[in-house]
């Protein structure tokens, strides 16, 4: 390790996910997905399960939704809301397909305790799009969440939002070509964004991995850090490397049955910022 890396220790965190007991690929909303692809369900559960049991290895908490039959998607919990210092800002889908994933999960969070919540007017497929770094929400669009959507986030959540525009349709998230590593350190595609975004990125993180496009396309990207453990997707072995040189500590896991959905460890796993 190079003596200019800095000492990485974990975070204790809590997530949100939804078991995927009624997931498929019925409909094809962005270029991953294919029906025509079989799925197998128990193994997407028995995946989805280890995942679900690593976290809670690695000493985080993990909280439950109740999975609505009908909704496949509901299995990528990141895109039910964005949590900020408690405030529960609800997601709103581009897409019909998933349109009654956004009340579902506001009413986990007001059942669940969460009294700053708030029923967005905008677009945005939360976590999916609006990724906590620090002070700051760094926030795509382009595809799903609207330009329009990164304002609301910014006034409900009272954190800085810098827009970022992406461009390659088979990153239609921002969580699929950008991952939050620490509070100032993040690790990115650049092919994945506009020119203007690429330049604000290296403003922004001048030290960050990039990382290439065989790397996004195995979601290497969609991953979740604690700090020093950061899981992900096992085929992104490349990227683990770069983690490895910076001090982390990656963790590689199987999903390959979400995959088919356009979705990975990042996507399954929404943060509780209380
Ligand atoms: N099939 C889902 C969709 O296209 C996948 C969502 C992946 N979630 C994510 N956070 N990137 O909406």
């Amino acid at each position: 390790m190079n003596p200019a890396t800095p000492a990485r220790s974990a975070q204790r965190q809590r997530y949100l996910m939804c078991r995927p007991t009624h997931f498929e690929v019925t409909y094809s909303i962005n270029p991953w997905m294919d029906p025509a692809k079989p799925v197998d369900r128990d193994l997407a559960v028995t995946q989805w399960e280890q995942l679900a049991d690593l976290y809670r290895q690695l000493g985080h908490q993990v909280e439950e939704i109740t999975p609505l039959p009908g909704y496949p998607d509901m299995v990528y919990a990141a895109n039910g809301a964005t949590v900020a210092d408690g405030r529960v800002l609800g997601a709103r889908f581009r897409n019909q397909e998933r349109a009654a994933e956004g009340p579902a999960y506001l009413e986990w969070f007001r059942a669940n305790g969460y009294t700053e919540t708030h029923d967005p007017v905008q677009v945005n497929e939360g976590e999916g799009d609006l990724l906590v770094v620090g002070d700051r929400i760094l926030a795509g669009t382009g595809f799903r969440s609207s330009p329009e959507s990164h304002a609301e986030a910014q006034e409900f959540l009272g954190r800085p939002v810098v827009g970022l525009r992406l461009v390659d349709p088979f990153f239609y998230h921002l969580d699929t070509a950008l991952t939050v590593l620490t509070d100032d350190e993040v690790m990115y595609y650049p092919g994945a964004f506009s020119p203007g975004s690429r330049a604000v990125l290296e403003r922004l993180y001048p030290d960050a991995i990039q990382v290439s496009r065989a790397d996004a396309e195995v979601f290497g990207l969609n991953a979740v850090s604690d700090g020093l453990h950061v899981v992900l997707p096992e085929a992104a072995t490349a990227v683990a490397t770069r983690l490895r040189e910076r001090g982390f500590t990656p963790i590689g896991v199987d999903l390959s049955e979400l995959f088919k959905g356009g979705g990975s460890v990042k996507c399954c796993t929404l943060r509780l910022r209380d």
